[in-house]
């Protein structure tokens, strides 16, 4: 069984003579942000109904939802700022190391740590759109204590510019992020458990296109069984950080 430093300058070599490498983040890498993942011991999904964000459910009960949907996204998320682990991952594309983020996470905190190429496969939550006239707001524009939040052109309910359960990925970051894993000699997954598909094809297909799985998580998931060539077993912040120290 390697130890830790043999499996980090392991992935750091790797990583150095990569000529296309892609990240792909979960809910893990926001965890030490401040923001609960959604699954786990501490998971969101513990505690809240996934059904609020169901597009059915929020198109009939759009103020239950949004109540929820507030609590969870806007008051939690609000004061989040980008941990460690985003801050390497912008250093490292910024030294020609990464390509591409391809994240599932809709808390902007890839953009905010600097990172430039950022797949947002289930969109955002900084931005609001009007279902009836595709008004784009800001969140930080609008009154969250008037829920649910209406369009000022039509009245219409606005809905957070992420995608709900029932709702297609933005098609968009959908080719992005297949394209990136077709090309990528390496895949670094942070703090995903890899349950949710499509999103879970993207390292898969890297896989499938002949890329090495160096995985970050203090846990096993599906992927570390099944594709993943190096766990690099601990928490996102620390473990960058360390492969930060041995790539520069
Ligand atoms: N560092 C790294 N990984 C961590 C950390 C940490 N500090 N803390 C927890 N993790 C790992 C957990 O072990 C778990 O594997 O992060 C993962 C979080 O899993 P999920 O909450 O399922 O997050 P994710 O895989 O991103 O969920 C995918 O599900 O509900 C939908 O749309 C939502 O984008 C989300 C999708």
């Amino acid at each position: 069984m390697k130890n830790m430093k043999s499996l980090l300058e392991e992935a750091g070599k790797i990583i150095q003579i990569s000529n296309f490498t892609i990240a792909f983040t979960g809910a893990g890498i926001s965890v030490e942000s401040g923001i609960p993942p959604f699954r786990g011991e501490h998971g969101l999904w513990n505690k809240y109904d996934p059904q609020v964000l169901d597009l059915g459910y929020f198109l009939n009960n759009s103020e239950r939802s949004w109540l929820y949907i507030r609590e969870i996204f806007y008051d939690f998320f609000a004061e989040a700022k980008p941990n460690q682990a985003h801050r390497v991952l912008a250093n490292l594309e910024s030294n020609k190391l990464l390509n591409a983020v391809v994240t599932q996470n809709i808390d902007n905190l890839h953009y905010e740590a600097g990172s430039k190429t950022v797949y947002e496969f289930h969109g955002n939550s900084k931005k609001l759109k009007c279902l009836k006239c595709g008004q784009v707001y800001d969140a930080k524009d609008i009154d969250f204590e008037n829920i649910p939040p209406k369009c000022v052109h039509d009245g219409e309910v606005l809905k957070p510019d992420f995608i709900f359960f029932g709702e297609g990925i933005p098609h968009d970051a959908y080719a992005d992020s297949f394209a990136a894993a077709e090309k990528a000699e390496v895949c670094i997954i942070v703090g995903s458990t890899g349950e949710v598909t499509p999103a879970s094809y993207v390292p898969r297909t890297a896989k499938q296109a002949g890329a090495t799985i160096i995985e970050i998580n203090p846990d096993e998931t599906i992927f570390t069984s099944s594709i993943t060539d190096i766990h690099l077993k601990g928490k996102a912040a620390e473990t960058l950080n360390k492969l930060q120290e041995i790539l520069f």
